[in-house]
């Protein structure tokens, strides 16, 4: 495992920036915010159910000693995105934005609904634009710098099958932070992804990993660490790109998924060699011949 974690950051890296983080009361989303929470950030939360944010915020106050603020908001509401922003910045501007929030479940793609596409297509794509071009409007106007990341997945560069919903909706995000890189640039403002792979949570694990893959092969074999991600690892990554000290980085989304992606990209046969002994490898060296 990672051993004994030494933090990198100062306590007070975040103090004075006030970051929103959409889906933020549950999973990955909760993990990066209490590491945002513990480095002096001024956390705004949003999700669709206000007992899950109420006690997420309870939880803050408890273990951290913090006070955040909450909205029920679903994001693929632009007209309630609207209006949440209004109430946030009735409090102070926002210096980050966190698009975290997600639908997925596995599905034949065949067998899909309008529907079930537009549940799935409405969070992903649209909820990050809507918040990403209202938030981004509000800087422009207010000549302000700022942050927006997205949290990614692997099927934004590769693809993957029966969460194909999710696939293009987070491929549309990946699209619209390298576009907006360019075009809001010149105000200062930056625009991120992070490519999370395995990281647990319960949301995503029961939807992507039913009973029904019990017998499939580890999740760990296909990951060239061979390892799981933890979340303060994954939360750790998300610090650093909303620091100044990524105040260069635009446009770029950073996969942290222990080499998941290149492993798969290598193919079935790359795991089976990593298991061979020396013994194979060394009788595929070519043999002296006596001169
Ligand atoms: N397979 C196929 N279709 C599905 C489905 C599944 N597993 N889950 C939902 N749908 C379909 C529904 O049947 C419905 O279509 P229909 O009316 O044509 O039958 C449509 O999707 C909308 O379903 P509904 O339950 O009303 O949507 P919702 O907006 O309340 O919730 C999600 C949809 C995706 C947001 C829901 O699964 C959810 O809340 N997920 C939690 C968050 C999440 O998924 N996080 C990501 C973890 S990886």
């Amino acid at each position: 495992m990672t051993g004994v974690r030494v933090s990198m950051y100062r306590p007070d890296l975040l103090r004075g920036q006030r970051i929103l983080i959409t889906g933020g009361g549950t999973g990955l989303g909760k993990s990066i915010g209490q590491r945002y929470v513990a480095l002096g950030a001024d956390l705004v939360i949003c999700g669709r159910r206000a007992e899950v944010l109420a006690q997420t915020a309870q939880e803050f106050k408890d273990t951290l000693g913090v006070s955040i603020e909450t909205h029920v908001c679903d994001v693929r509401d632009a007209q309630a995105v609207t209006s949440m922003m209004d109430a946030i910045w009735a409090n102070g501007p926002l210096d980050v934005l966190l698009n975290n929030a997600a639908g997925n479940f596995l599905a034949r793609t065949e067998r899909l609904s309008p529907r079930a596409f537009d549940a799935v297509v409405d969070i992903v794509l649209k909820g990050s634009a809507y918040c990403t071009m209202d938030v981004g409007r509000r800087w422009i106007a207010a000549g302000r710098k700022g942050t927006a990341m997205s949290i990614l997945t692997q099927s934004a560069m590769t693809g993957m099958p029966y969460t194909v919903p999710s696939a293009m909706a987070k491929a549309g995000a990946l699209a619209m932070i390298r576009s907006l890189a360019v075009e809001w640039g010149p105000y200062g403002i930056r625009t991120v992804g992070v490519v999370p792979g395995p990281f647990p949570t319960e949301g995503a694990w029961s939807r992507l990993m039913p009973q029904e893959r019990i017998g499939e092969a580890p999740i760990e074999q296909g990951v060239a660490l061979r390892r799981l991600g933890e979340h303060h690892e994954l939360a750790d990554l998300c610090v650093y790109l909303i620091s100044d000290s990524a105040a260069f980085i635009t446009g770029e989304a950073v996969v942290i998924d222990g080499g998941r992606w290149l492993q798969g990209a290598a193919g079935a046969s790359a795991y089976h060699m990593q298991q061979w002994p020396d013994s194979t490898w060394d009788s595929l060296k070519p043999k002296k011949t006596a001169t």
